[in-house]
């Protein structure tokens, strides 16, 4: 168990030792109450400490109880003007005060066959007590006397109770403190093993999974979304082994092919000016796949600063720029846009990167002829090719790493995956379909913008390569 932790075992034992405590004394309180009800709604007691004030003014003289009045029992006397009692001795004398009650008379003269009585549901509730006096037990009924109320008569229970009620508290904390830390122990030894699993967790040993057998039902969602997590990291782990392998071969073939000429032209068989083209370009493929690289790397790594954009600005400068590159394979670029701004909330160079990657492609992919359109929507960039399109079973596939519908085609096979990436890290999304023209369309969509109330400004570089 760590350290400093709260133990599961003591707080359950303190709590249910507390809840113990307050059903034991809400019982010791219940009880004078259902006896309060009984008596017939009797709210008031007569006053114990009565039978104490006669008391001390009893005295035996010769053969009889006498009163001799002190203060005590005249302060009695002045607060209950109709006060009576009976009291007895063990000689059997005895000396009545007051108007006793008929009934009363008669069980004052059984007086001896008791210790302590009440005797509620007469006209006025009596009590009996016994007092120790000079001349031995004296047992006095009364009544009529000064009251106590509801409350100091529960107290009174409670206190009178206190040492059963003690009795069995120590009784019920003593088996609770020993057995729920026995039961905790049992009921989490399913949890136990799931932890020493989970310390062998490790990169090398990938698909381990947490045991779920006998791990309390209140703690397996937990072990569930742990397995769950664990899988998701696995898959990660397996998609990013795969772009690394993919990434390894896709940069092997041009390496060979350049290692193969220079081999070549070094032997004195090819010559240089003759061949300098093709070197170049295969260093250019080499490079591109380099940058495309990076440009993954520094997506998933990167802290960007998201912000307002506007994407009708965004997607001037892009076509802008890109439009001789456009004109010179054989295009005419377009830009139409509905609005004359449309903000989103986003990263404007990943944007810009974005509709780039979408541009070239149509450029590279487009059938080198008719018009590229880029048109721009309130969340949306548009831009439409009159190229061959993308035949419907690749239209998921192409935005996979390396996957392109010609493998020998001179690009990489990253650029879509880039954006795609840039399109999730902005809660939109890329789709492609088909353009007016009969090309491909794609399609990046972002989600309304909160303008002037940005509520994620800083967005932690956390996904991976591919999805
Ligand atoms: N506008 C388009 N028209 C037809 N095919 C396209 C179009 N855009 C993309 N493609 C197809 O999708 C494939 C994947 O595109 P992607 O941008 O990911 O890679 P690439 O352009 O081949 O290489 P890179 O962008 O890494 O230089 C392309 O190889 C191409 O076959
Ligand atoms: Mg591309």
């Amino acid at each position: 168990m760590s350290a400093g932790r709260p133990s599961l075992a003591r707080r359950l034992t303190l709590k249910v030792i507390f809840l113990q405590v307050a059903t034991l004394m809400a019982f010791a309180m219940c009880m004078p109450l259902l006896q309060i009800v009984k008596d017939r709604g009797a709210l008031y007691d007569p006053d114990p400490k009565v039978s104490g004030s006669i008391g001390s003014a009893l005295q035996r003289v010769g053969r009889a109880i006498v009163l001799v009045p002190n203060e005590q029992f005249n302060a009695l006397a002045d607060e209950a003007p109709d006060l009576w009692f009976v009291a007895t001795n063990a000689y059997g004398e005895q000396l009545n005060y007051g108007i006793v009650p008929s009934n009363m008379a008669d069980i004052a003269q059984s007086a001896a066959l008791f210790d302590v009585a009440k005797f509620a549901g007469v006209e006025t509730p009596a009590l009996l007590a016994v007092e120790r006096l000079s001349m031995g037990e004296v047992r006095i009924v009364f009544g009529n006397g000064p009251l106590v109320g509801p409350l100091r008569a529960l107290a009174r229970s409670v206190v009178d109770n206190g040492a059963p009620l003690m009795a069995v508290l120590v009784l019920l904390a003593t088996m609770t403190g020993l057995l729920i830390p026995r039961l905790i122990g049992s009921s989490l030894a399913g949890m136990h093993r799931a932890v020493r699993r989970a310390k062998m967790i490790d990169i090398d040993r990938r698909g381990t999974r947490l045991p779920t057998a006998d791990v309390p039902a209140e703690i397996a969602a937990l072990v569930d979304a742990v397995n769950e997590a664990l899988k998701r990291i696995d898959d990660g782990y397996e998609r990013q082994q795969r772009f690394l392998a993919d990434a390894a071969h896709e940069l092997r073939t041009p390496i060979a092919i350049l290692q193969n000429r220079i081999e070549l032209l070094t032997s004195g068989d090819l010559h240089l000016p003759q061949y300098s083209g093709r070197l170049l370009l295969d260093v250019q493929r080499v490079a591109n796949l380099a940058e495309q690289l990076l440009d993954l790397q520094r997506i998933d790594f990167s802290d960007t600063l998201f912000g307002n954009v506007d994407l009708v600005a965004v997607a001037r400068k892009v076509v802008g720029d890109l439009a001789p590159l456009a004109i010179g394979a054989g295009y005419a670029p377009q830009l139409t846009f509905e609005g004359r701004v449309a903000i989103v909330f986003g990263d404007s160079s990943a944007i810009e990167r974005a509709l780039i990657n979408i541009f070239q492609n149509a450029i590279a992919h487009g059938g080198n002829k008719g018009t590229i359109l880029v048109h721009v929507e309130a969340e949306a960039i548009l831009v439409s090719d009159e190229g061959s399109g993308i035949p419907m079973e690749h239209r998921e596939q192409i935005f996979e790493p390396f996957h392109r519908l010609r493998p020998k085609e001179r690009g990489a096979g990253l650029g879509l995956s880039l954006v795609r990436e840039i399109m999730v890290r902005h809660d939109g999304a890329i789709a492609v379909g088909e353009s007016e023209f009969g090309g491909a369309c794609f399609a990046l969509r972002f989600p309304p913008a909160a303008i002037g109330q940005p509520k994620d400004p800083v967005k932690p570089g956390v996904r991976h390569v591919a999805a």
